[in-house]
């Protein structure tokens, strides 16, 4: 499964900050956004990942994340002129999605839970169709919105409904099958001129081939688009940071966990950053990995 991730928008709601920085370059907490929805696809078993944002914050996602080569995954690049909606992302990444299914999350959402990596790894495996995440909000008019019935079956989908029919948001990571690329190129644009992610949901649902899974208690979701939205995150990932002395969402850490690389490369990406608290993590779940190698024994005396 290849991962795309769309960073791109004008984050308009966050006016001043992000007139000259992107949204999701601002960081929760202690890193990057764009780092937990990376982390996302990379707990899914992903390591050829592509960045979509404008052709104005491409350069600093570049500058931030390189080819990913350290981390032991790829990551690759592509500019969307304008925000012209969720679905383009799979028409602009079509050429990386070759033949393969795709994972496309959202460049401000963030999501925390026990057991996520083993629950996406499972929904990744051969997706017909599409794999929607579903997450219980109190505002649910805010989002794309998905009703279920008794059995969990998705039965309607509707984005930003005035009056929701369920209180579960479908939250921005899709699963797909490869013909996710043909389904996005027979959407119309919407009366906004957006090409819809709601609207590639919809056709997979009418031809039976959408599922929902639910996001239970206990997990979080999160996303970033105003100030206050932006500070809960930050206050969410600083609370469960400090008092568990665990990082969410640390790319080299996780990179770790999945086997990408090993504990001396760890160590070495944790030794650049060591002035700062998240680089001393590294370098301490490097070193608690194993018995540490001769190279890393002489980095550390
Ligand atoms: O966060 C989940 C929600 O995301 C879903 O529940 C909705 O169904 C889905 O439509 C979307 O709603 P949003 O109102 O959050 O979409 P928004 O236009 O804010 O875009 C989401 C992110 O994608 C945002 O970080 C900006 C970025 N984006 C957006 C557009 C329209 C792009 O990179 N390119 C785009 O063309």
């Amino acid at each position: 499964m290849k991962g795309i991730v769309l960073a791109g928008g004008s984050g308009t709601r966050l006016y001043p900050t992000t007139l000259a920085v992107s949204k999701q370059l601002m960081p929760v907490y202690d890193k990057p956004t764009v780092y937990y929805p990376i982390s996302v696809l990379m707990l899914s078993g992903i390591t050829d990942i592509l960045i979509i944002s404008s052709p104005a914050d491409l350069p600093q996602f570049r500058r931030l994340l390189g080819d990913g080569s350290e981390l032991g995954v790829s990551f690759s690049y592509a500019e969307q002129e304008q925000p012209k909606g969720l679905a383009e992302a799979l028409l602009i990444g079509a050429d990386h999605i070759g033949d393969d299914s795709v994972a496309l999350v959202l460049g401000d959402n963030l999501f925390h839970g026990p057991g996520l990596s083993p629950l996406l790894q499972k929904n990744a495996r051969d997706v017909d169709g599409c794999v929607l995440f579903g997450y219980q909000v109190s505002d649910p008019e805010r989002y794309g919105v998905g009703e279920v019935d008794e059995q969990g079956r998705l039965l309607s989908i509707e984005e930003k409904p005035a009056l929701p029919r369920s209180n579960r948001a479908i939250t921005g990571l899709y699963f797909y099958s490869n013909d996710v690329v043909d389904v996005a190129k027979n959407i119309k644009p919407s009366p906004r001129g957006e090409l819809e992610i709601t609207d590639v949901n919809l056709a997979y649902l009418a031809e039976g081939r959408a599922r929902l899974v639910d996001l239970r208690r206990g997990y979080t979701w999160l996303d970033t688009g105003t100030p206050q939205a932006l500070l809960a995150a930050s206050q969410f990932v600083g609370i469960m940071e400090s008092r568990q002395r665990v990082r969410i969402a640390c790319l080299e850490e996780i990179s770790l966990r999945m086997g990408f690389i090993d504990a001396d490369a760890c160590h070495r990406l944790g030794e650049r950053l060591a002035t700062s608290e998240y680089g001393r993590y590294v370098m301490e779940v490097a070193r608690a990995w194993g018995p540490p190698s001769a190279a890393v024994a002489g980095a550390v005396s």
